[in-house]
């Protein structure tokens, strides 16, 4: 069986929809850079192994790295999610574990890299917005895009507003992705993702509508 690996920082409410999409696959352990997040506890309530890495106690990030490294490979596993992870990785990190590392960034790339996203998005005044989940490489959220979804931005929208919207389909998105991975359907090809028995998808979205 194939077997994953996910790292937090937070909330974890991607982690909870990837645990909770019945992947082709087992979730050796959920790992934090912060002690006491809601993640943590979430993982363990669904029998999940669940293990701390504090950043804080490491004199450099390529110490946490390497520190972080080698609790992933102790699991050898197939597939690394980054969901919510709020560190920035060490190219050596990313090198290590290139073509089997994803990330889920709120945001259509390569716009609005970064945080904030659905602040930037308002200020930017774009109509739409969303999500995307890429491969992960040494340019910050600059990876292969492996797929999108897209939400409209309502005139009245906060960043609150847009953000519940935009992570709901986060929680649909990336355990379809995750999925396709284990599946064996999913790789990365030079600078490219490739997805095999992907389909066209026709026709277009304009917004706004008048109605
Ligand atoms: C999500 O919006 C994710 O896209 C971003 O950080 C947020 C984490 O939320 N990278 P959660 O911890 O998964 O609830």
């Amino acid at each position: 069986m194939k077997r994953y690996v996910i790292l937090i920082s937070g909330r974890g409410s991607n982690m909870d929809s990837l645990l909770d999409a019945g992947l082709p696959g087992a979730c050796a352990v959920v790992i934090s850079n912060r002690p006491d997040v809601a993640g943590l506890a979430s993982a363990a309530r669904r029998g999940v192994a669940t293990l701390v890495i504090d950043h804080r106690g490491f004199a450099s990030r390529e110490d946490f790295d390497a520190a972080l490294a080698a609790e992933i490979e102790r699991h050898t596993p197939d597939l690394v999610l980054l969901a919510g992870f709020m560190r920035i990785l060490t190219d050596g990190f990313v090198r290590r574990f290139e073509g089997r590392l994803l990330n889920i960034h709120p945001s259509l790339l390569p716009v609005f890299p970064g945080v904030k996203t659905h602040a930037q998005a308002l200020v930017a005044g774009v109509r739409l917005h969303g999500c995307s989940v890429h491969f992960v490489t040494p340019a910050l959220d600059g990876g292969p895009i492996i797929a999108q979804a897209a939400v409209p931005v309502q005139a009245d929208d906060d960043e609150a507003s847009l953000g519940r919207r935009v992570l709901a389909e986060e929680h649909i998105l990336y355990p379809r992705v995750a999925r396709w991975f284990l599946e064996g359907r999913l790789h990365l090809a030079g600078d490219r993702a490739q997805l095999a028995g992907e389909v066209a998808v026709g026709g277009s979205l304009h917004v706004p509508q008048v109605g």
